[in-house]
């Protein structure tokens, strides 16, 4: 698949100025596309895997899809984590085939029973002692490279992992203009209310483009639209670095029914109050922020035209210890989330229909999107962002001109509040 959006058009003629081309259907459909996106995206950038606490003790366990690989990450016995390939070195079985789970002292393969340590070294398996040659420091678990990051472990397949500086960390700060605007939030304090799994029948970059405008706000996010009323026109708020929709005068807080939240979390500054910040981190992280909880959003992509979103609700110690009733707080975006999925459903049925083998267009506030379809097109094959290419992300080329960091021109595009200035496509972002 290497046709470029700009080529598409349905008609064959170039679109009105008003409209930009989406990619074509096909994108979004192709198992031979969704395979290269595994092996150039997912399995080549960072990733954001599992919440830290969810392994609490060594020994404790998460299996998560990365690309075309299933990833073991584990606590080890330092408090530290591992991340491997979870796959036996010996004849290939599955070592994990739980989603999640804890082992009292070794990863034990249930084939032959090859045992390894938390370090992911072989330490025992049948017949051992009488094959003194074997190394076994050599037939240890594969490593995946792990960083931990807002309370979560990111992993990278990658031989040579992008900087995650400047792919992760840079891609908030790049957003929300600067890197203290997210460590006000202590997001790695935060702890868990609620998790959501959301198993969505739809390719994941209907997910992302959906999450990156909000010309569908007005129309099926009535709860969302009555907290931030500037969501109505259509264009997402996070197209300016660093400014969050304001909640409306009326609202007590994000829930869904505007009534109060809870304490504002203790950092965040006074101008981050009553705001809501929406954050993209290519290619599977959306992190949501308002004064008292974060909403992070972690995808899987599965199939072509299945990705699985895991969705949690952060909330200060307090408020979890205080056994306050999260309900109203988690239904906005859950309602938010299940209003957005069923509309990334009732599209991907479409990506195999005639009337959009070129694609669809977009408007004006949804332009910038066409940054997020050029990101995904330059990193597949022949693309020049392949992960360690002079042009991939994070390399000091990247940002280059507006139209390479994918800026667009918007015709009929609000002014942006004073000193603000648009943002690159990919990283932008609203519900
Ligand atoms: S495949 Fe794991 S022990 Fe044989
Ligand atoms: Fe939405």
């Amino acid at each position: 698949m290497t046709l470029a959006p700009e080529t598409a058009g349905a008609t064959g003629t170039a679109p009105a100025a008003s409209l930009a081309a989406t990619l074509p259907g096909a994108f979004y459909t192709d198992p031979g596309t969704f395979r290269q996106e595994q092996r150039h995206i997912f399995e080549s950038l960072w990733c954001c895997a599992v919440r830290a606490a969810d392994l609490p003790r060594p020994g404790a366990f998460r299996t998560v899809q990365v690309g075309r690989e299933s990833v073991l990450v584990v606590r080890d016995r330092r408090g530290g984590f591992g991340a491997y390939l979870n796959v036996c070195r010996h004849r290939g079985a599955r070592l994990c085939t739980e989603e999640s789970g804890e082992v009292r002292r070794n990863l034990q393969c249930p084939y032959h029973a090859w045992t390894y340590d938390l370090d992911g070294r072989l330490v025992a398996a049948p017949n051992l002692q009488r094959m003194p040659d074997v190394d076994r420091a050599e037939r240890g678990l594969l490593p995946v490279r792990l960083r931990e990051w807002l309370g979560y472990v990111w992993v990278c397949l990658a031989d040579e992992p992008p900087s995650f500086e400047e792919t992760v960390i840079g891609a908030v700060s790049e957003r929300l203009g600067g890197t203290e605007a997210i460590g006000r939030y202590g997001i790695d304090g935060l702890e868990l209310g609620r998790r959501v799994t959301y198993d969505v029948r739809a390719n994941w970059k209907l997910i992302v483009e959906n999450f990156m405008e909000c010309y569908h706000c007005a129309t099926i996010h009535p709860e969302l639209t009555d907290v931030l009323p500037e969501f109505t026109d259509g264009f997402a708020a996070q197209y300016y670095v660093g400014h969050g929709a304001a909640f409306a005068d009326e609202a007590e807080g994000f829930t869904v029914d505007g009534s109060g939240g809870f304490a504002r979390i203790a950092g965040i500054e006074e101008s981050q109050d009553r705001r809501y910040y929406a954050v993209t981190v290519r290619p599977q992280v959306f992190l949501n922020l308002v004064p008292d909880h974060v909403i992070v959003h972690r995808m899987f992509p599965l199939a072509a035209d299945r990705t699985v979103v895991e969705c949690d609700w952060l909330y200060a110690p307090e408020v979890i210890a205080s056994g306050a009733d999260l309900s109203r707080s988690v239904e906005l975006f859950h309602r938010v989330n299940t209003q957005d999925f069923a509309a990334c459903e009732r599209t991907q049925p479409a990506m195999d229909s005639r009337a959009y083998r070129a694609g669809g267009v977009l408007v004006p506030s949804e332009h910038h999107i066409a940054g997020f379809h050029r990101w995904v097109i330059r990193l597949l094959p022949g693309g020049p962002e392949a992960p360690g290419s002079p042009e991939a992300p994070g390399s000091p080329e990247a940002p280059g001109s507006p139209e390479a960091r994918g800026v667009p021109e918007v015709p009929g595009a609000p002014a942006g509040p004073p000193a603000a200035r648009p943002r690159d496509g990919g990283t932008s972002a609203s519900p």
